[in-house]
């Protein structure tokens, strides 16, 4: 970060304190407070840190107002139609676009990563057939550190890349695997004929009896999910893996972490939470009744898939989902699915509603994303396992960003103590 020649005074109790302010490439400038409990004894008050910059980072920008997210500086949009999932990967962890040589090596190294230690497969079965997917993978990732010890060290550098590329190559058996496991089909192996999104859906959905041809209509849209998914700034789930991160903890630790931060309905859980509450509305003519329900203060029922911490426009990875899921669903021949129409519907009517576009509530990426899914076969539990699968690369690129700084030190927030000042122990006899 450059030196500041530009300085935002605070006056508390008669005194001034000058704290730098540092700006970005793009984006808001930001105040530096490190120097502010030492030399004013006061904290900084933040609870969800909507308005606190945690890091500094070189990776995504995401701009709220404009509705914009770029890759290392690409726009998703471009990305989206463009590139693919494993480029998308390459230019996230190393910052540049391969070239060919490059794009190869690194495809070759991903495809040549993607079996799990056989002995995993017993981890599995010590699951209920009933367990959440995500359940599976919150283990079995933190697991991990239990099969590949020799990729733990977060010291070495040479570690550190082959855990990258483990947990990149890995994340998409093991949720097939888990998604098979509950369906109480037997597990499919990787294949290294096929390209990363073809790989999973055979993962998915080939059984023994029969070969499996991949839709290469669903490959396409599967990589695209990918894509869409693959990183966004300093996200919940993101935070966690960076907050784990800095306590030295192992990296299959950290990103165990980040999947069950994700697992939340306000955060990756929420495409599975939408489509339900899609089904439930089940038809256009009870939208009003769900929108109503929606703006009441009352009432704890949010939109899913609506609304977005920092997007306070259309969330692009959102128009992009939902040129997606008309094509997709054209191309199945279930263009008039009920599920889709129902959410068209809703999205038209909630933002011809003052109180979504007063409050600036525009769908988000879990809007459109389950329709593609529950079109392409996959269950709604599946749904927050695939966005854990594609947003392992953002995880990991962020926790290599933050590991590689010298200046990295151990996240330890303070607070605004609101409880019991001093006061001595009482026996039992006198309370
Ligand atoms: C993801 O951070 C990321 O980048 C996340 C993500 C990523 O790629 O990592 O983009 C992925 O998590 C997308 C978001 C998925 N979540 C949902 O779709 C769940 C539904 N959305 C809401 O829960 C909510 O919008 C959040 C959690 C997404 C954002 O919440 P904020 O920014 O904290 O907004 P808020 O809770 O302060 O709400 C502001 C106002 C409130 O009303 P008032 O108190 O001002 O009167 O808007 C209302 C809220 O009640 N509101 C909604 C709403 N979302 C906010 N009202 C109805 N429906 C909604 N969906």
């Amino acid at each position: 970060m450059s030196e500041s020649n530009r300085a935002a005074k605070l006056e508390i109790d008669g005194k001034t304190y000058e704290l730098p302010i540092f700006s970005p490439t793009v984006g808001p400038d930001v105040v530096d407070i490190r120097k502010l409990y030492g030399t004013a004894g006061v904290f900084t008050y933040d609870p969800g840190f909507t308005s606190t910059a945690s890091c500094d980072s070189t990776i995504t920008f995401i701009d709220g107002d404009k509705g914009e997210l770029l890759h290392r500086g690409y726009p998703i949009d471009q990305l989206a139609e463009k590139s693919h999932f494993l480029e998308v990967c390459y230019l996230l962890l190393y910052g540049e676009l391969p070239s060919p040589a490059e794009l190869e090596d690194f495809e070759s190294r991903v495809t040549n990563h993607t079996m799990l230690h056989e002995q995993m497969v017993y981890f599995f079965r010590g699951f209920r057939r009933d367990a959440h997917p995500m359940a599976i993978m919150v283990g079995v990732v933190g697991a991990m550190s239990a099969f590949y010890h020799d990729s733990t060290d977060i010291s070495d550098e040479w570690q550190r890349e082959v855990a990258s590329i483990r947990l990149i190559a890995k994340m998409p058996t093991i949720a097939a695997w888990a998604y098979k496991y509950s369906i109480g089909q037997p597990v499919v192996y990787p294949r290294n004929d096929l390209d990363y999104a073809s790989n999973f859906l055979r993962m998915c959905f080939a059984v023994p009896a029969e070969d499996y041809e991949v839709n290469p209509i669903l490959s396409r849209a599967m990589d695209r999910i990918f894509t869409l998914h693959a990183d966004h700034e300093q996200n919940a789930s993101t935070s966690t893996v960076r907050l784990a991160s800095s306590s030295g903890a192992n990296p299959f630790a950290c990103i165990a972490a980040g999947i069950a931060c994700l697992w939340g309905p306000a955060h990756g859980g929420a495409n599975q939470a939408c489509l339900e509450m899609l089904r439930e509305i089940g038809t256009p003519d009870r939208i009003p009744e769900f929108i109503a329900r929606a703006k009441d203060k009352d009432d704890p029922f949010r939109l899913m898939g609506f609304g977005h911490r920092v997007y306070k426009n259309f969330d692009p990875r959102a128009k992009v989902m939902k040129q997606s899921a008309d094509e997709v669903l054209e191309l199945l021949g279930v263009e008039n699915n009920p599920t889709l129409q129902v959410a068209k519907e809703l999205e038209k009517q909630a933002l011809a509603d003052d109180y979504f576009t007063d409050k600036k509530l525009f769908p988000n990426v879990d809007f459109y994303s389950g329709i593609i899914l529950e079109a392409m076969g996959f269950p709604t539990s599946m749904f927050t396992p695939i966005f854990a699968v594609s947003r392992t690369i953002g995880w990991i690129s962020q926790w290599k960003e933050m590991i590689s700084d010298p200046q990295m030190k151990i996240g330890r927030p303070r607070q605004l103590y609101q409880g019991e000042t001093l006061r001595d122990y009482v026996d039992i006899e006198n309370r």
